[in-house]
């Protein structure tokens, strides 16, 4: 069964029960900004389980593509994701154990032919706050599940997405010992204080992994051997000259983190230092860094997004390709920029890489947490990648150097906090005529920075006092004369032009 049979099964499955299909939200949310990505497919209609009398519809099945950031680590397994799609149904104040647990059964078992030995259950067992579901129990059992598992709040309670919010217990499908459905069952609301007051009406929301249910219904435990990796992890081989088999948790980052990136980029962000745009960046790096290890040299956002893209052909992807494209092109090139050049650094650091010479190779010397930290902050380098180059060119790394980056990293961004409380608070007192003026010139410093040295500038703090501007930014390099002087002439013709604020 192909993944869009998979789609059409699931939503006419629901559609005949009496649901309606709405379309997918973005994957950046447009009006709830405590959580940064579209996780779930509940996230849209968070609202209709408060006031289920807003929704046109009480019961709606949908397919909705998903960033998940918190499972990042566990990427390069077999089954987890960082984008996914979740097939989900929902009632809101209409049907509720009963039914939802009664379809996902008859949807696995007739639909889609799984037989009832391979599904096993799990339910929550309950804690000091909350009673344990024994409806569910009573239902698994009633439909011929022996095998319940009861467990806690980690594995059975969802929700709620960002501060607060609906959430309940859950029950879990598994298949052949893989959790592939989780159905919500929303009775309580949590409170930001976090009290959980129960929800006037009852709701459920339920969500089956394409992916993981591609891979059963596949006969595979490999969800990057579907039809929705498996050109993708082709290509890989190809540009790699290496083999999946090989070097498969490399493959399965690639492959994760650049259709993650692609669909993020299909979106209206781009790579940057904050929020979405920094997940975009960090996948977009990562991806750049696991393909380095495998020797591929061409450019990722040429030959990776066309294979893609035609895995979903009808996500809209190719209406977007050319800013997808544009986006990964750029990001690619400002990260080989800054990793050749740092690069550069770490060889001179660790006393040369050395080839060999009469007489021995040249001493190298250790890495140090200290000298790590110099090239995450001057460079970007991740801790991974220069765990990774110090072990391709067998630089030694110090004892306990990954422990002391840390704690570099961490003072580093207590002192940055302190700093940035502390000019908030000068920048309430401080606005005398100067200070506003100096403002405005770092808004012309930053422009002017962009135009000389490359639109890799970024600002990374500034500092404004009666006397003078200070304005930190990123650039890998010393300035050298000749740019000062550009900069500064620059500079001085904007406020020539005495231009109105
Ligand atoms: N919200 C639940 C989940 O994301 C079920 O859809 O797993």
């Amino acid at each position: 069964m192909t993944s869009s049979e998979l789609r059409e099964k699931f939503v006419s499955f629901f559609k005949d029960k009496g649901h309606v299909e709405e379309c997918p939200s973005s994957l950046i949310p447009k009006d709830d900004p405590s959580v940064l990505f579209t996780s779930a497919g509940m996230q849209q209609f968070k609202k209709y389980y408060l006031d289920p009398d807003k929704a046109k519809d009480k019961k709606i099945v949908t397919i909705q593509p998903c960033i998940r950031t918190s499972d990042i680590d566990e990427v390069g397994d077999e089954s987890h994701l960082t984008f996914f799609e979740m097939m989900g149904n929902f009632s809101f104040g209409d049907y509720f154990k009963k039914e939802a647990i009664e379809w996902a059964k008859e949807f696995l078992e007739k639909e889609l032919g799984v037989e009832p030995e391979r599904i096993t259950t799990s339910v929550f067992k309950g804690d000091k706050e909350l009673p344990q579901d024994k409806e569910s129990i009573e239902i698994l059992k009633n439909l011929g599940y022996e095998e319940i598992e009861l467990c806690g709040r980690d594995e059975n309670f969802w929700g709620p997405t960002g501060s607060e919010g609906p959430c309940g217990p859950t029950v879990e499908f598994y298949i052949d010992g893989m959790e592939v459905w989780n159905l919500v069952f929303n009775e309580y609301y949590k409170t930001a204080d976090g009290k959980f007051e129960p929800l006037k009406q009852k709701g459920v929301d339920t969500g089956i992994g394409l992916e993981r249910i591609a891979a059963i219904m596949e006969g595979e435990k490999d969800i990057y051997k579907t039809e929705l990796f498996w050109p993708v992890i082709k290509k890989i081989e190809e540009l790699s000259s290496k083999k999946y088999k090989d070097y498969t948790r490399e493959f399965r980052i690639i492959a994760d983190h650049v259709k993650a990136a692609i669909f993020l980029a299909s979106e209206e962000i781009e790579p940057s230092n904050v929020s979405q745009g920094y997940v975009l960046r960090r996948l977009i790096r990562r991806t750049i860094v696991k393909a380095r290890q495998l020797g591929i040299q061409s450019n990722l956002a040429d030959s990776l997004v066309e294979a893609v893209i035609q895995v979903y052909k009808s996500n809209g992807l190719i209406e977007k390709k050319d800013k997808i494209i544009r986006d990964l092109k750029k990001e690619e090139d400002r990260f080989k920029k800054t990793l050749s050049l740092g690069l550069r650094q770490f060889e001179r650091m660790a006393g040369g890489f050395g080839a060999v010479v009469f007489g021995g190779a040249p001493k190298k010397r250790q890495m140090n947490g200290g000298k790590l930290f110099d090239l995450y902050q001057t460079y970007g380098f991740p801790l991974e990648l220069s765990l990774e180059i110090a072990k391709e060119k067998n630089v030694p790394i110090e004892k306990g150097a990954q422990e002391n980056f840390q704690a570099e990293l961490k003072k580093h961004q207590e002192i940055s906090r302190a700093g940035m409380a502390k000019k908030f608070k000068s920048g309430l007192a401080g606005h005398s005529e100067k200070e506003i003026k100096y403002h405005t010139a770092t808004h012309i410093l930053h422009e002017t920075l962009r135009q000389v040295l490359g639109d890799h500038v970024e600002q990374k703090g500034q500092n404004i006092t009666p006397e003078r501007l200070r304005f930190d930014f990123s650039h890998p390099e010393k300035l050298t004369k000749k740019q000062l002087k550009e900069i500064e002439q620059k500079v001085n013709e904007v406020i020539a032009k005495n231009l109105p604020v």
